[in-house]
């Protein structure tokens, strides 16, 4: 299914038709496509060049363990569609920079930057990609020794579009509903908070 973003002014396709479906195909990615996603959130842009990132990598097919592991951590309700997904993936930030042992408050920020980055990949593969904040940081910490210092931030699924017909229902419909965002009015700032740049006007 395609859902491409009602724009109000011309952006990339590519960003334009990226979206987050629950319907997954379950056939497993090969190790060189799974690796080009990874590739890609390699050369992410990041503070002092830190690449805080980390990823636990469950691909079906490769290291179904893992995979399943990955699976086990999500909320219930990820569970009923990401179970279809061959790729789950855990993104891990690094809490502290490499040369000096400060924190770095920007380290989520990085990881999201990859992962984005990972998904816009994905995106021109003709894949699909699906974020999810709903998991259980501690039991994701504890199956994968994750050491302190380093902060499970989000699981990402990415497969090829599915039909969505091994899904129940209610969760099926969830990939018609509506996308939304709020107008770029409510995003700007110009002059003082609460006010619009000049260029809205
Ligand atoms: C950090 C993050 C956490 C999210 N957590 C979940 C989640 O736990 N479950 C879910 O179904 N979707 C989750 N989403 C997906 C968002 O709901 C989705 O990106 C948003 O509704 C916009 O839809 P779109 O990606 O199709 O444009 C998450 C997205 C992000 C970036």
């Amino acid at each position: 299914m395609d859902k491409p973003a009602s724009v109000d002014h011309p952006i990339l396709p590519l960003i334009q038709n990226r979206w987050s479906p629950v319907a997954f195909d379950p056939e497993p990615l090969s190790r060189e496509t799974v690796l080009s996603l990874f590739e890609a959130a390699r050369w992410a842009a990041s503070c002092f060049n830190e690449q805080p990132w980390r990823y636990v990598v469950g691909a079906k097919g490769h290291d179904d363990g893992v995979w399943q592991g990955v699976l086990d951590t999500l909320v219930p309700a990820n569970q009923a569609w990401a179970q279809h997904a061959p790729l789950l993936c855990l993104g891990v930030a690094r809490q502290t920079f490499t040369r000096n042992d400060k924190p770095n408050r920007h380290a989520g920020y990085d990881v999201g930057q990859a992962t984005t980055t990972l998904v816009l990949q994905a995106a021109s593969m003709g894949l699909v990609a699906h974020q999810m904040a709903g998991f259980d940081p501690a039991a994701a910490r504890e199956r994968f020794a994750i050491p302190e210092g380093f902060e499970p931030m989000a699981v990402t699924a990415v497969g090829r579009p599915g039909s969505g017909e091994a899904l129940d229902e209610k969760t099926r419909s969830r990939d018609e509903g509506p996308r939304g965002r709020r107008p770029l009015g409510e995003l700007l700032v110009g002059e003082a908070w609460g006010t619009p740049p000049g260029l809205l006007a």
